[in-house]
């Protein structure tokens, strides 16, 4: 089947207010190039969400880059799903690299966080990937297959053919060393067959995964040409907007 292709920007803890109105109005002056068969969305800091909320081109969708699985409560500094939902929210990342590895994360935190996220009409966006010590230990299936099944645990199947995974190698995350195509293609077909072993092939066939690991307009073209590859999850080359359409107008 085919699945609409995605270029989901990740701000991380980049811009102030006035460095987001600069964006956007710099992507509004480009919207012409934002194609009706992409989808598209920003992930930013919980500061900027409100004004790319009324900023943004209505093309671009608007995504947060953490959530907390208590709905209210004494959890002081935390972000709930329904605030997230009141500003407009689409799309939540869960499981980004930098989540587990800086702030400790564990599968079943983010399991938590996915089946939140979905809940409250969200779309997850589950992050899985590799560091390099595992790689050469030859352990990329192994620990990808455990992040995606235990990322996924709370979920009913109709939940799940909703939600995008991105396959992000650690190694390749703001590093300029990106994932070969071929390689990149072949995780995301482990994935994708996790899918159909775990759920079914029609969950799998509506799963969107995207690649994420140093994507840029030099490349985003190559990964998105890939059968298996649905997308890009960026990092540092979604923070200039001339570079966030160079990316759109790559994808076919
Ligand atoms: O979420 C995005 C990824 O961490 C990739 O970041 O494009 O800067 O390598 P990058």
């Amino acid at each position: 089947m085919s699945r609409v292709p995605m270029l989901i920007g990740n701000w991380k803890m980049n811009k102030t207010l006035q460095e987001a109105r600069d964006f956007a109005q710099r992507l509004g002056q480009q919207s012409m190039h934002l194609k009706p068969g992409c989808e598209y969305a920003i992930c930013a800091p919980y500061t900027s969400l409100h004004l790319l909320r009324v900023m943004l081109p209505a093309q671009v969708q608007l995504g947060a880059q953490n959530v907390y699985h208590e709905v209210s409560g004494a959890y002081t500094g935390e972000i709930s799903a329904p605030m997230l939902v009141d500003f407009g929210t689409k799309f939540v990342l869960a499981g980004h690299s930098e989540r587990r590895a800086i702030f400790g994360e564990s599968n079943e935190m983010i399991a938590r966080k996915v089946s939140t996220i979905m809940k409250a009409g969200m779309t997850p966006i589950l992050c899985v990937g590799e560091t390099i010590a595992e790689r050469e230990a030859g352990q990329t299936e192994h620990v990808v297959k455990e992040q995606v099944l235990s990322g996924l645990a709370n979920l009913e199947s109709g939940e799940v053919e909703t939600l995008v995974i991105a396959y992000e190698p650690v190694w390749a995350i703001g590093t300029g060393k990106t994932a070969s195509v071929d390689d990149a293609g072949q995780v995301i077909g482990w994935i994708r067959q996790i899918l159909v072993d775990q759920f079914s092939s029609s969950v799998a066939n509506h799963v969107r995964i995207l690649y994420g690991g140093s994507v840029k307009a030099d490349n985003i073209a190559s990964f998105v040409g890939h059968p298996e590859i649905d997308g890009g999850l960026v990092g540092g080359a979604s923070l200039e907007a001339d570079s966030f359409v160079g990316m759109a107008k790559a994808i076919e």
